[in-house]
């Protein structure tokens, strides 16, 4: 067992996270992390309407009695869903914790703190982070240049971002982006973090309900394979390269708007990808990780797998290297 500020303040059995993730995050992938003992999030916006969501939430409980919680992503649009209807419904179902990401999460705090519910804020750069500290939220999770979907215009990768961040935040904070195994665990504690969060290696699961293509394009995929789309919109997003996400960097980079691509990046298209496995039917969010994805095991062999190896890592190759006997010492 790795037991962290992050453990202890949200109540898991291991420092793992399952973020949030639009068409990905839904009932068998969260109860799957759930009963794994780390934290998964279900995705709020993947599901039509609140109502659907409130039946999304009731699935996930028939598959595990263990903690789980909603992601609320908060994204500037033409139409906003209906946000109050969705934290209305987070509410009602009894959800003790919230990952909320985009923007400032200010305006949702006082109703999930007055019900009794903890909020794990994700964002993209340090001041963002101790913005949200100093609004009260209970966890933050720092998510660098590496991850999937939305890394900011900073550029700053982990292992610069999670050690600033770490000196300026005193509440539970897991890194995010770029983590896939033990060895990310370890750096992550390392770095200063109290846990991890991962995306796009829970989406190369068993449980995670997409198509087996996508699975197995992740796993034949390197760390060279993803695109930055929208970096002269300033709303930059890392997907995977295709066709499609090629074509919308070419459009903008040229001096297209976003009127130009509106179409190309079209959530149902994206969805056609998971739906259909067709890998260049639109874009579909994945991160660098995908260079440290070589199988696609179940939720449960994975989060074990990543807390033995590092717990190997940790009291093995690391310890020996500072052994006080010189000759039990390992040279690295
Ligand atoms: C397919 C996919 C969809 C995502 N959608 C969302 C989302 O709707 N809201 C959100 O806060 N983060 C979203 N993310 C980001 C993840 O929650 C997480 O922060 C990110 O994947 C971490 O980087 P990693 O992929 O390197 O692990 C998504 C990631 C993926 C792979």
């Amino acid at each position: 067992m790795i037991t962290t500020k992050f453990t202890e303040t949200f109540g898991v059995d291991h420092p793992v996270v399952q973020g949030g993730m639009q068409w990905v995050g839904r009932a068998e992938l969260v109860a799957g992390v759930a009963n794994a003992g780390a934290l998964g999030f279900i995705t709020a916006l993947t599901q039509p309407t609140p109502a659907d969501l409130a039946d999304e939430i009731a699935r996930c409980r028939e598959l595990t009695d263990k903690p789980f919680g909603v992601n609320l992503t908060i994204l500037p649009t033409i139409n906003p869903p209906p946000y109050d209807e969705y934290r209305r419904v987070i509410v009602d179902s009894g959800i003790k914790i919230v990952e909320t990401a985009g923007s400032n999460p200010a305006p949702h705090l006082p109703m999930f703190h007055d019900n009794g519910i903890e909020v794990l804020h994700k964002c993209t750069s340090v001041r963002h982070a101790v913005k949200a500290q100093s609004l009260g939220v209970d966890g933050i999770s720092i998510d660098g240049f590496e991850c999937a979907g939305h890394p900011g215009e900073d550029d700053i990768p982990g292992l610069v971002l999670i050690p600033a961040a770490a000196e300026k935040i005193d509440i539970p904070m897991i890194a995010s982006g770029g983590f896939a195994d033990g060895r990310g665990l370890v750096a992550a504690l390392a770095l200063g973090a109290d846990g991890i969060n991962m995306g796009s290696r829970f989406m190369c699961t068993v449980e995670s309900a997409i198509h087996q293509n996508v699975k197995e394009a992740i796993v034949a995929g390197s760390e060279l394979d993803t695109a930055l789309i929208f970096r002269p919109l300033r709303n930059t997003a890392r997907v995977a390269s295709n066709a499609v996400s090629r074509d919308v960097v070419d459009i903008l980079d040229k001096g297209g708007r976003f009127e130009d691509v509106k179409d190309l990046v079209a959530g149902v298209r994206g969805v056609k990808v998971f739906e259909l496995g067709d890998l260049d039917a639109g874009i579909w969010s994945v991160g660098t990780a995908m260079g440290l994805i070589n199988d696609i095991p179940t939720v449960g062999e994975l989060v074990a797998r990543i807390v033995a190896e590092a717990e190997d890592l940790i009291t093995g190759r690391l310890a020996r290297m500072v052994g006080s006997d010189e000759d039990e010492r390992v040279l690295a």
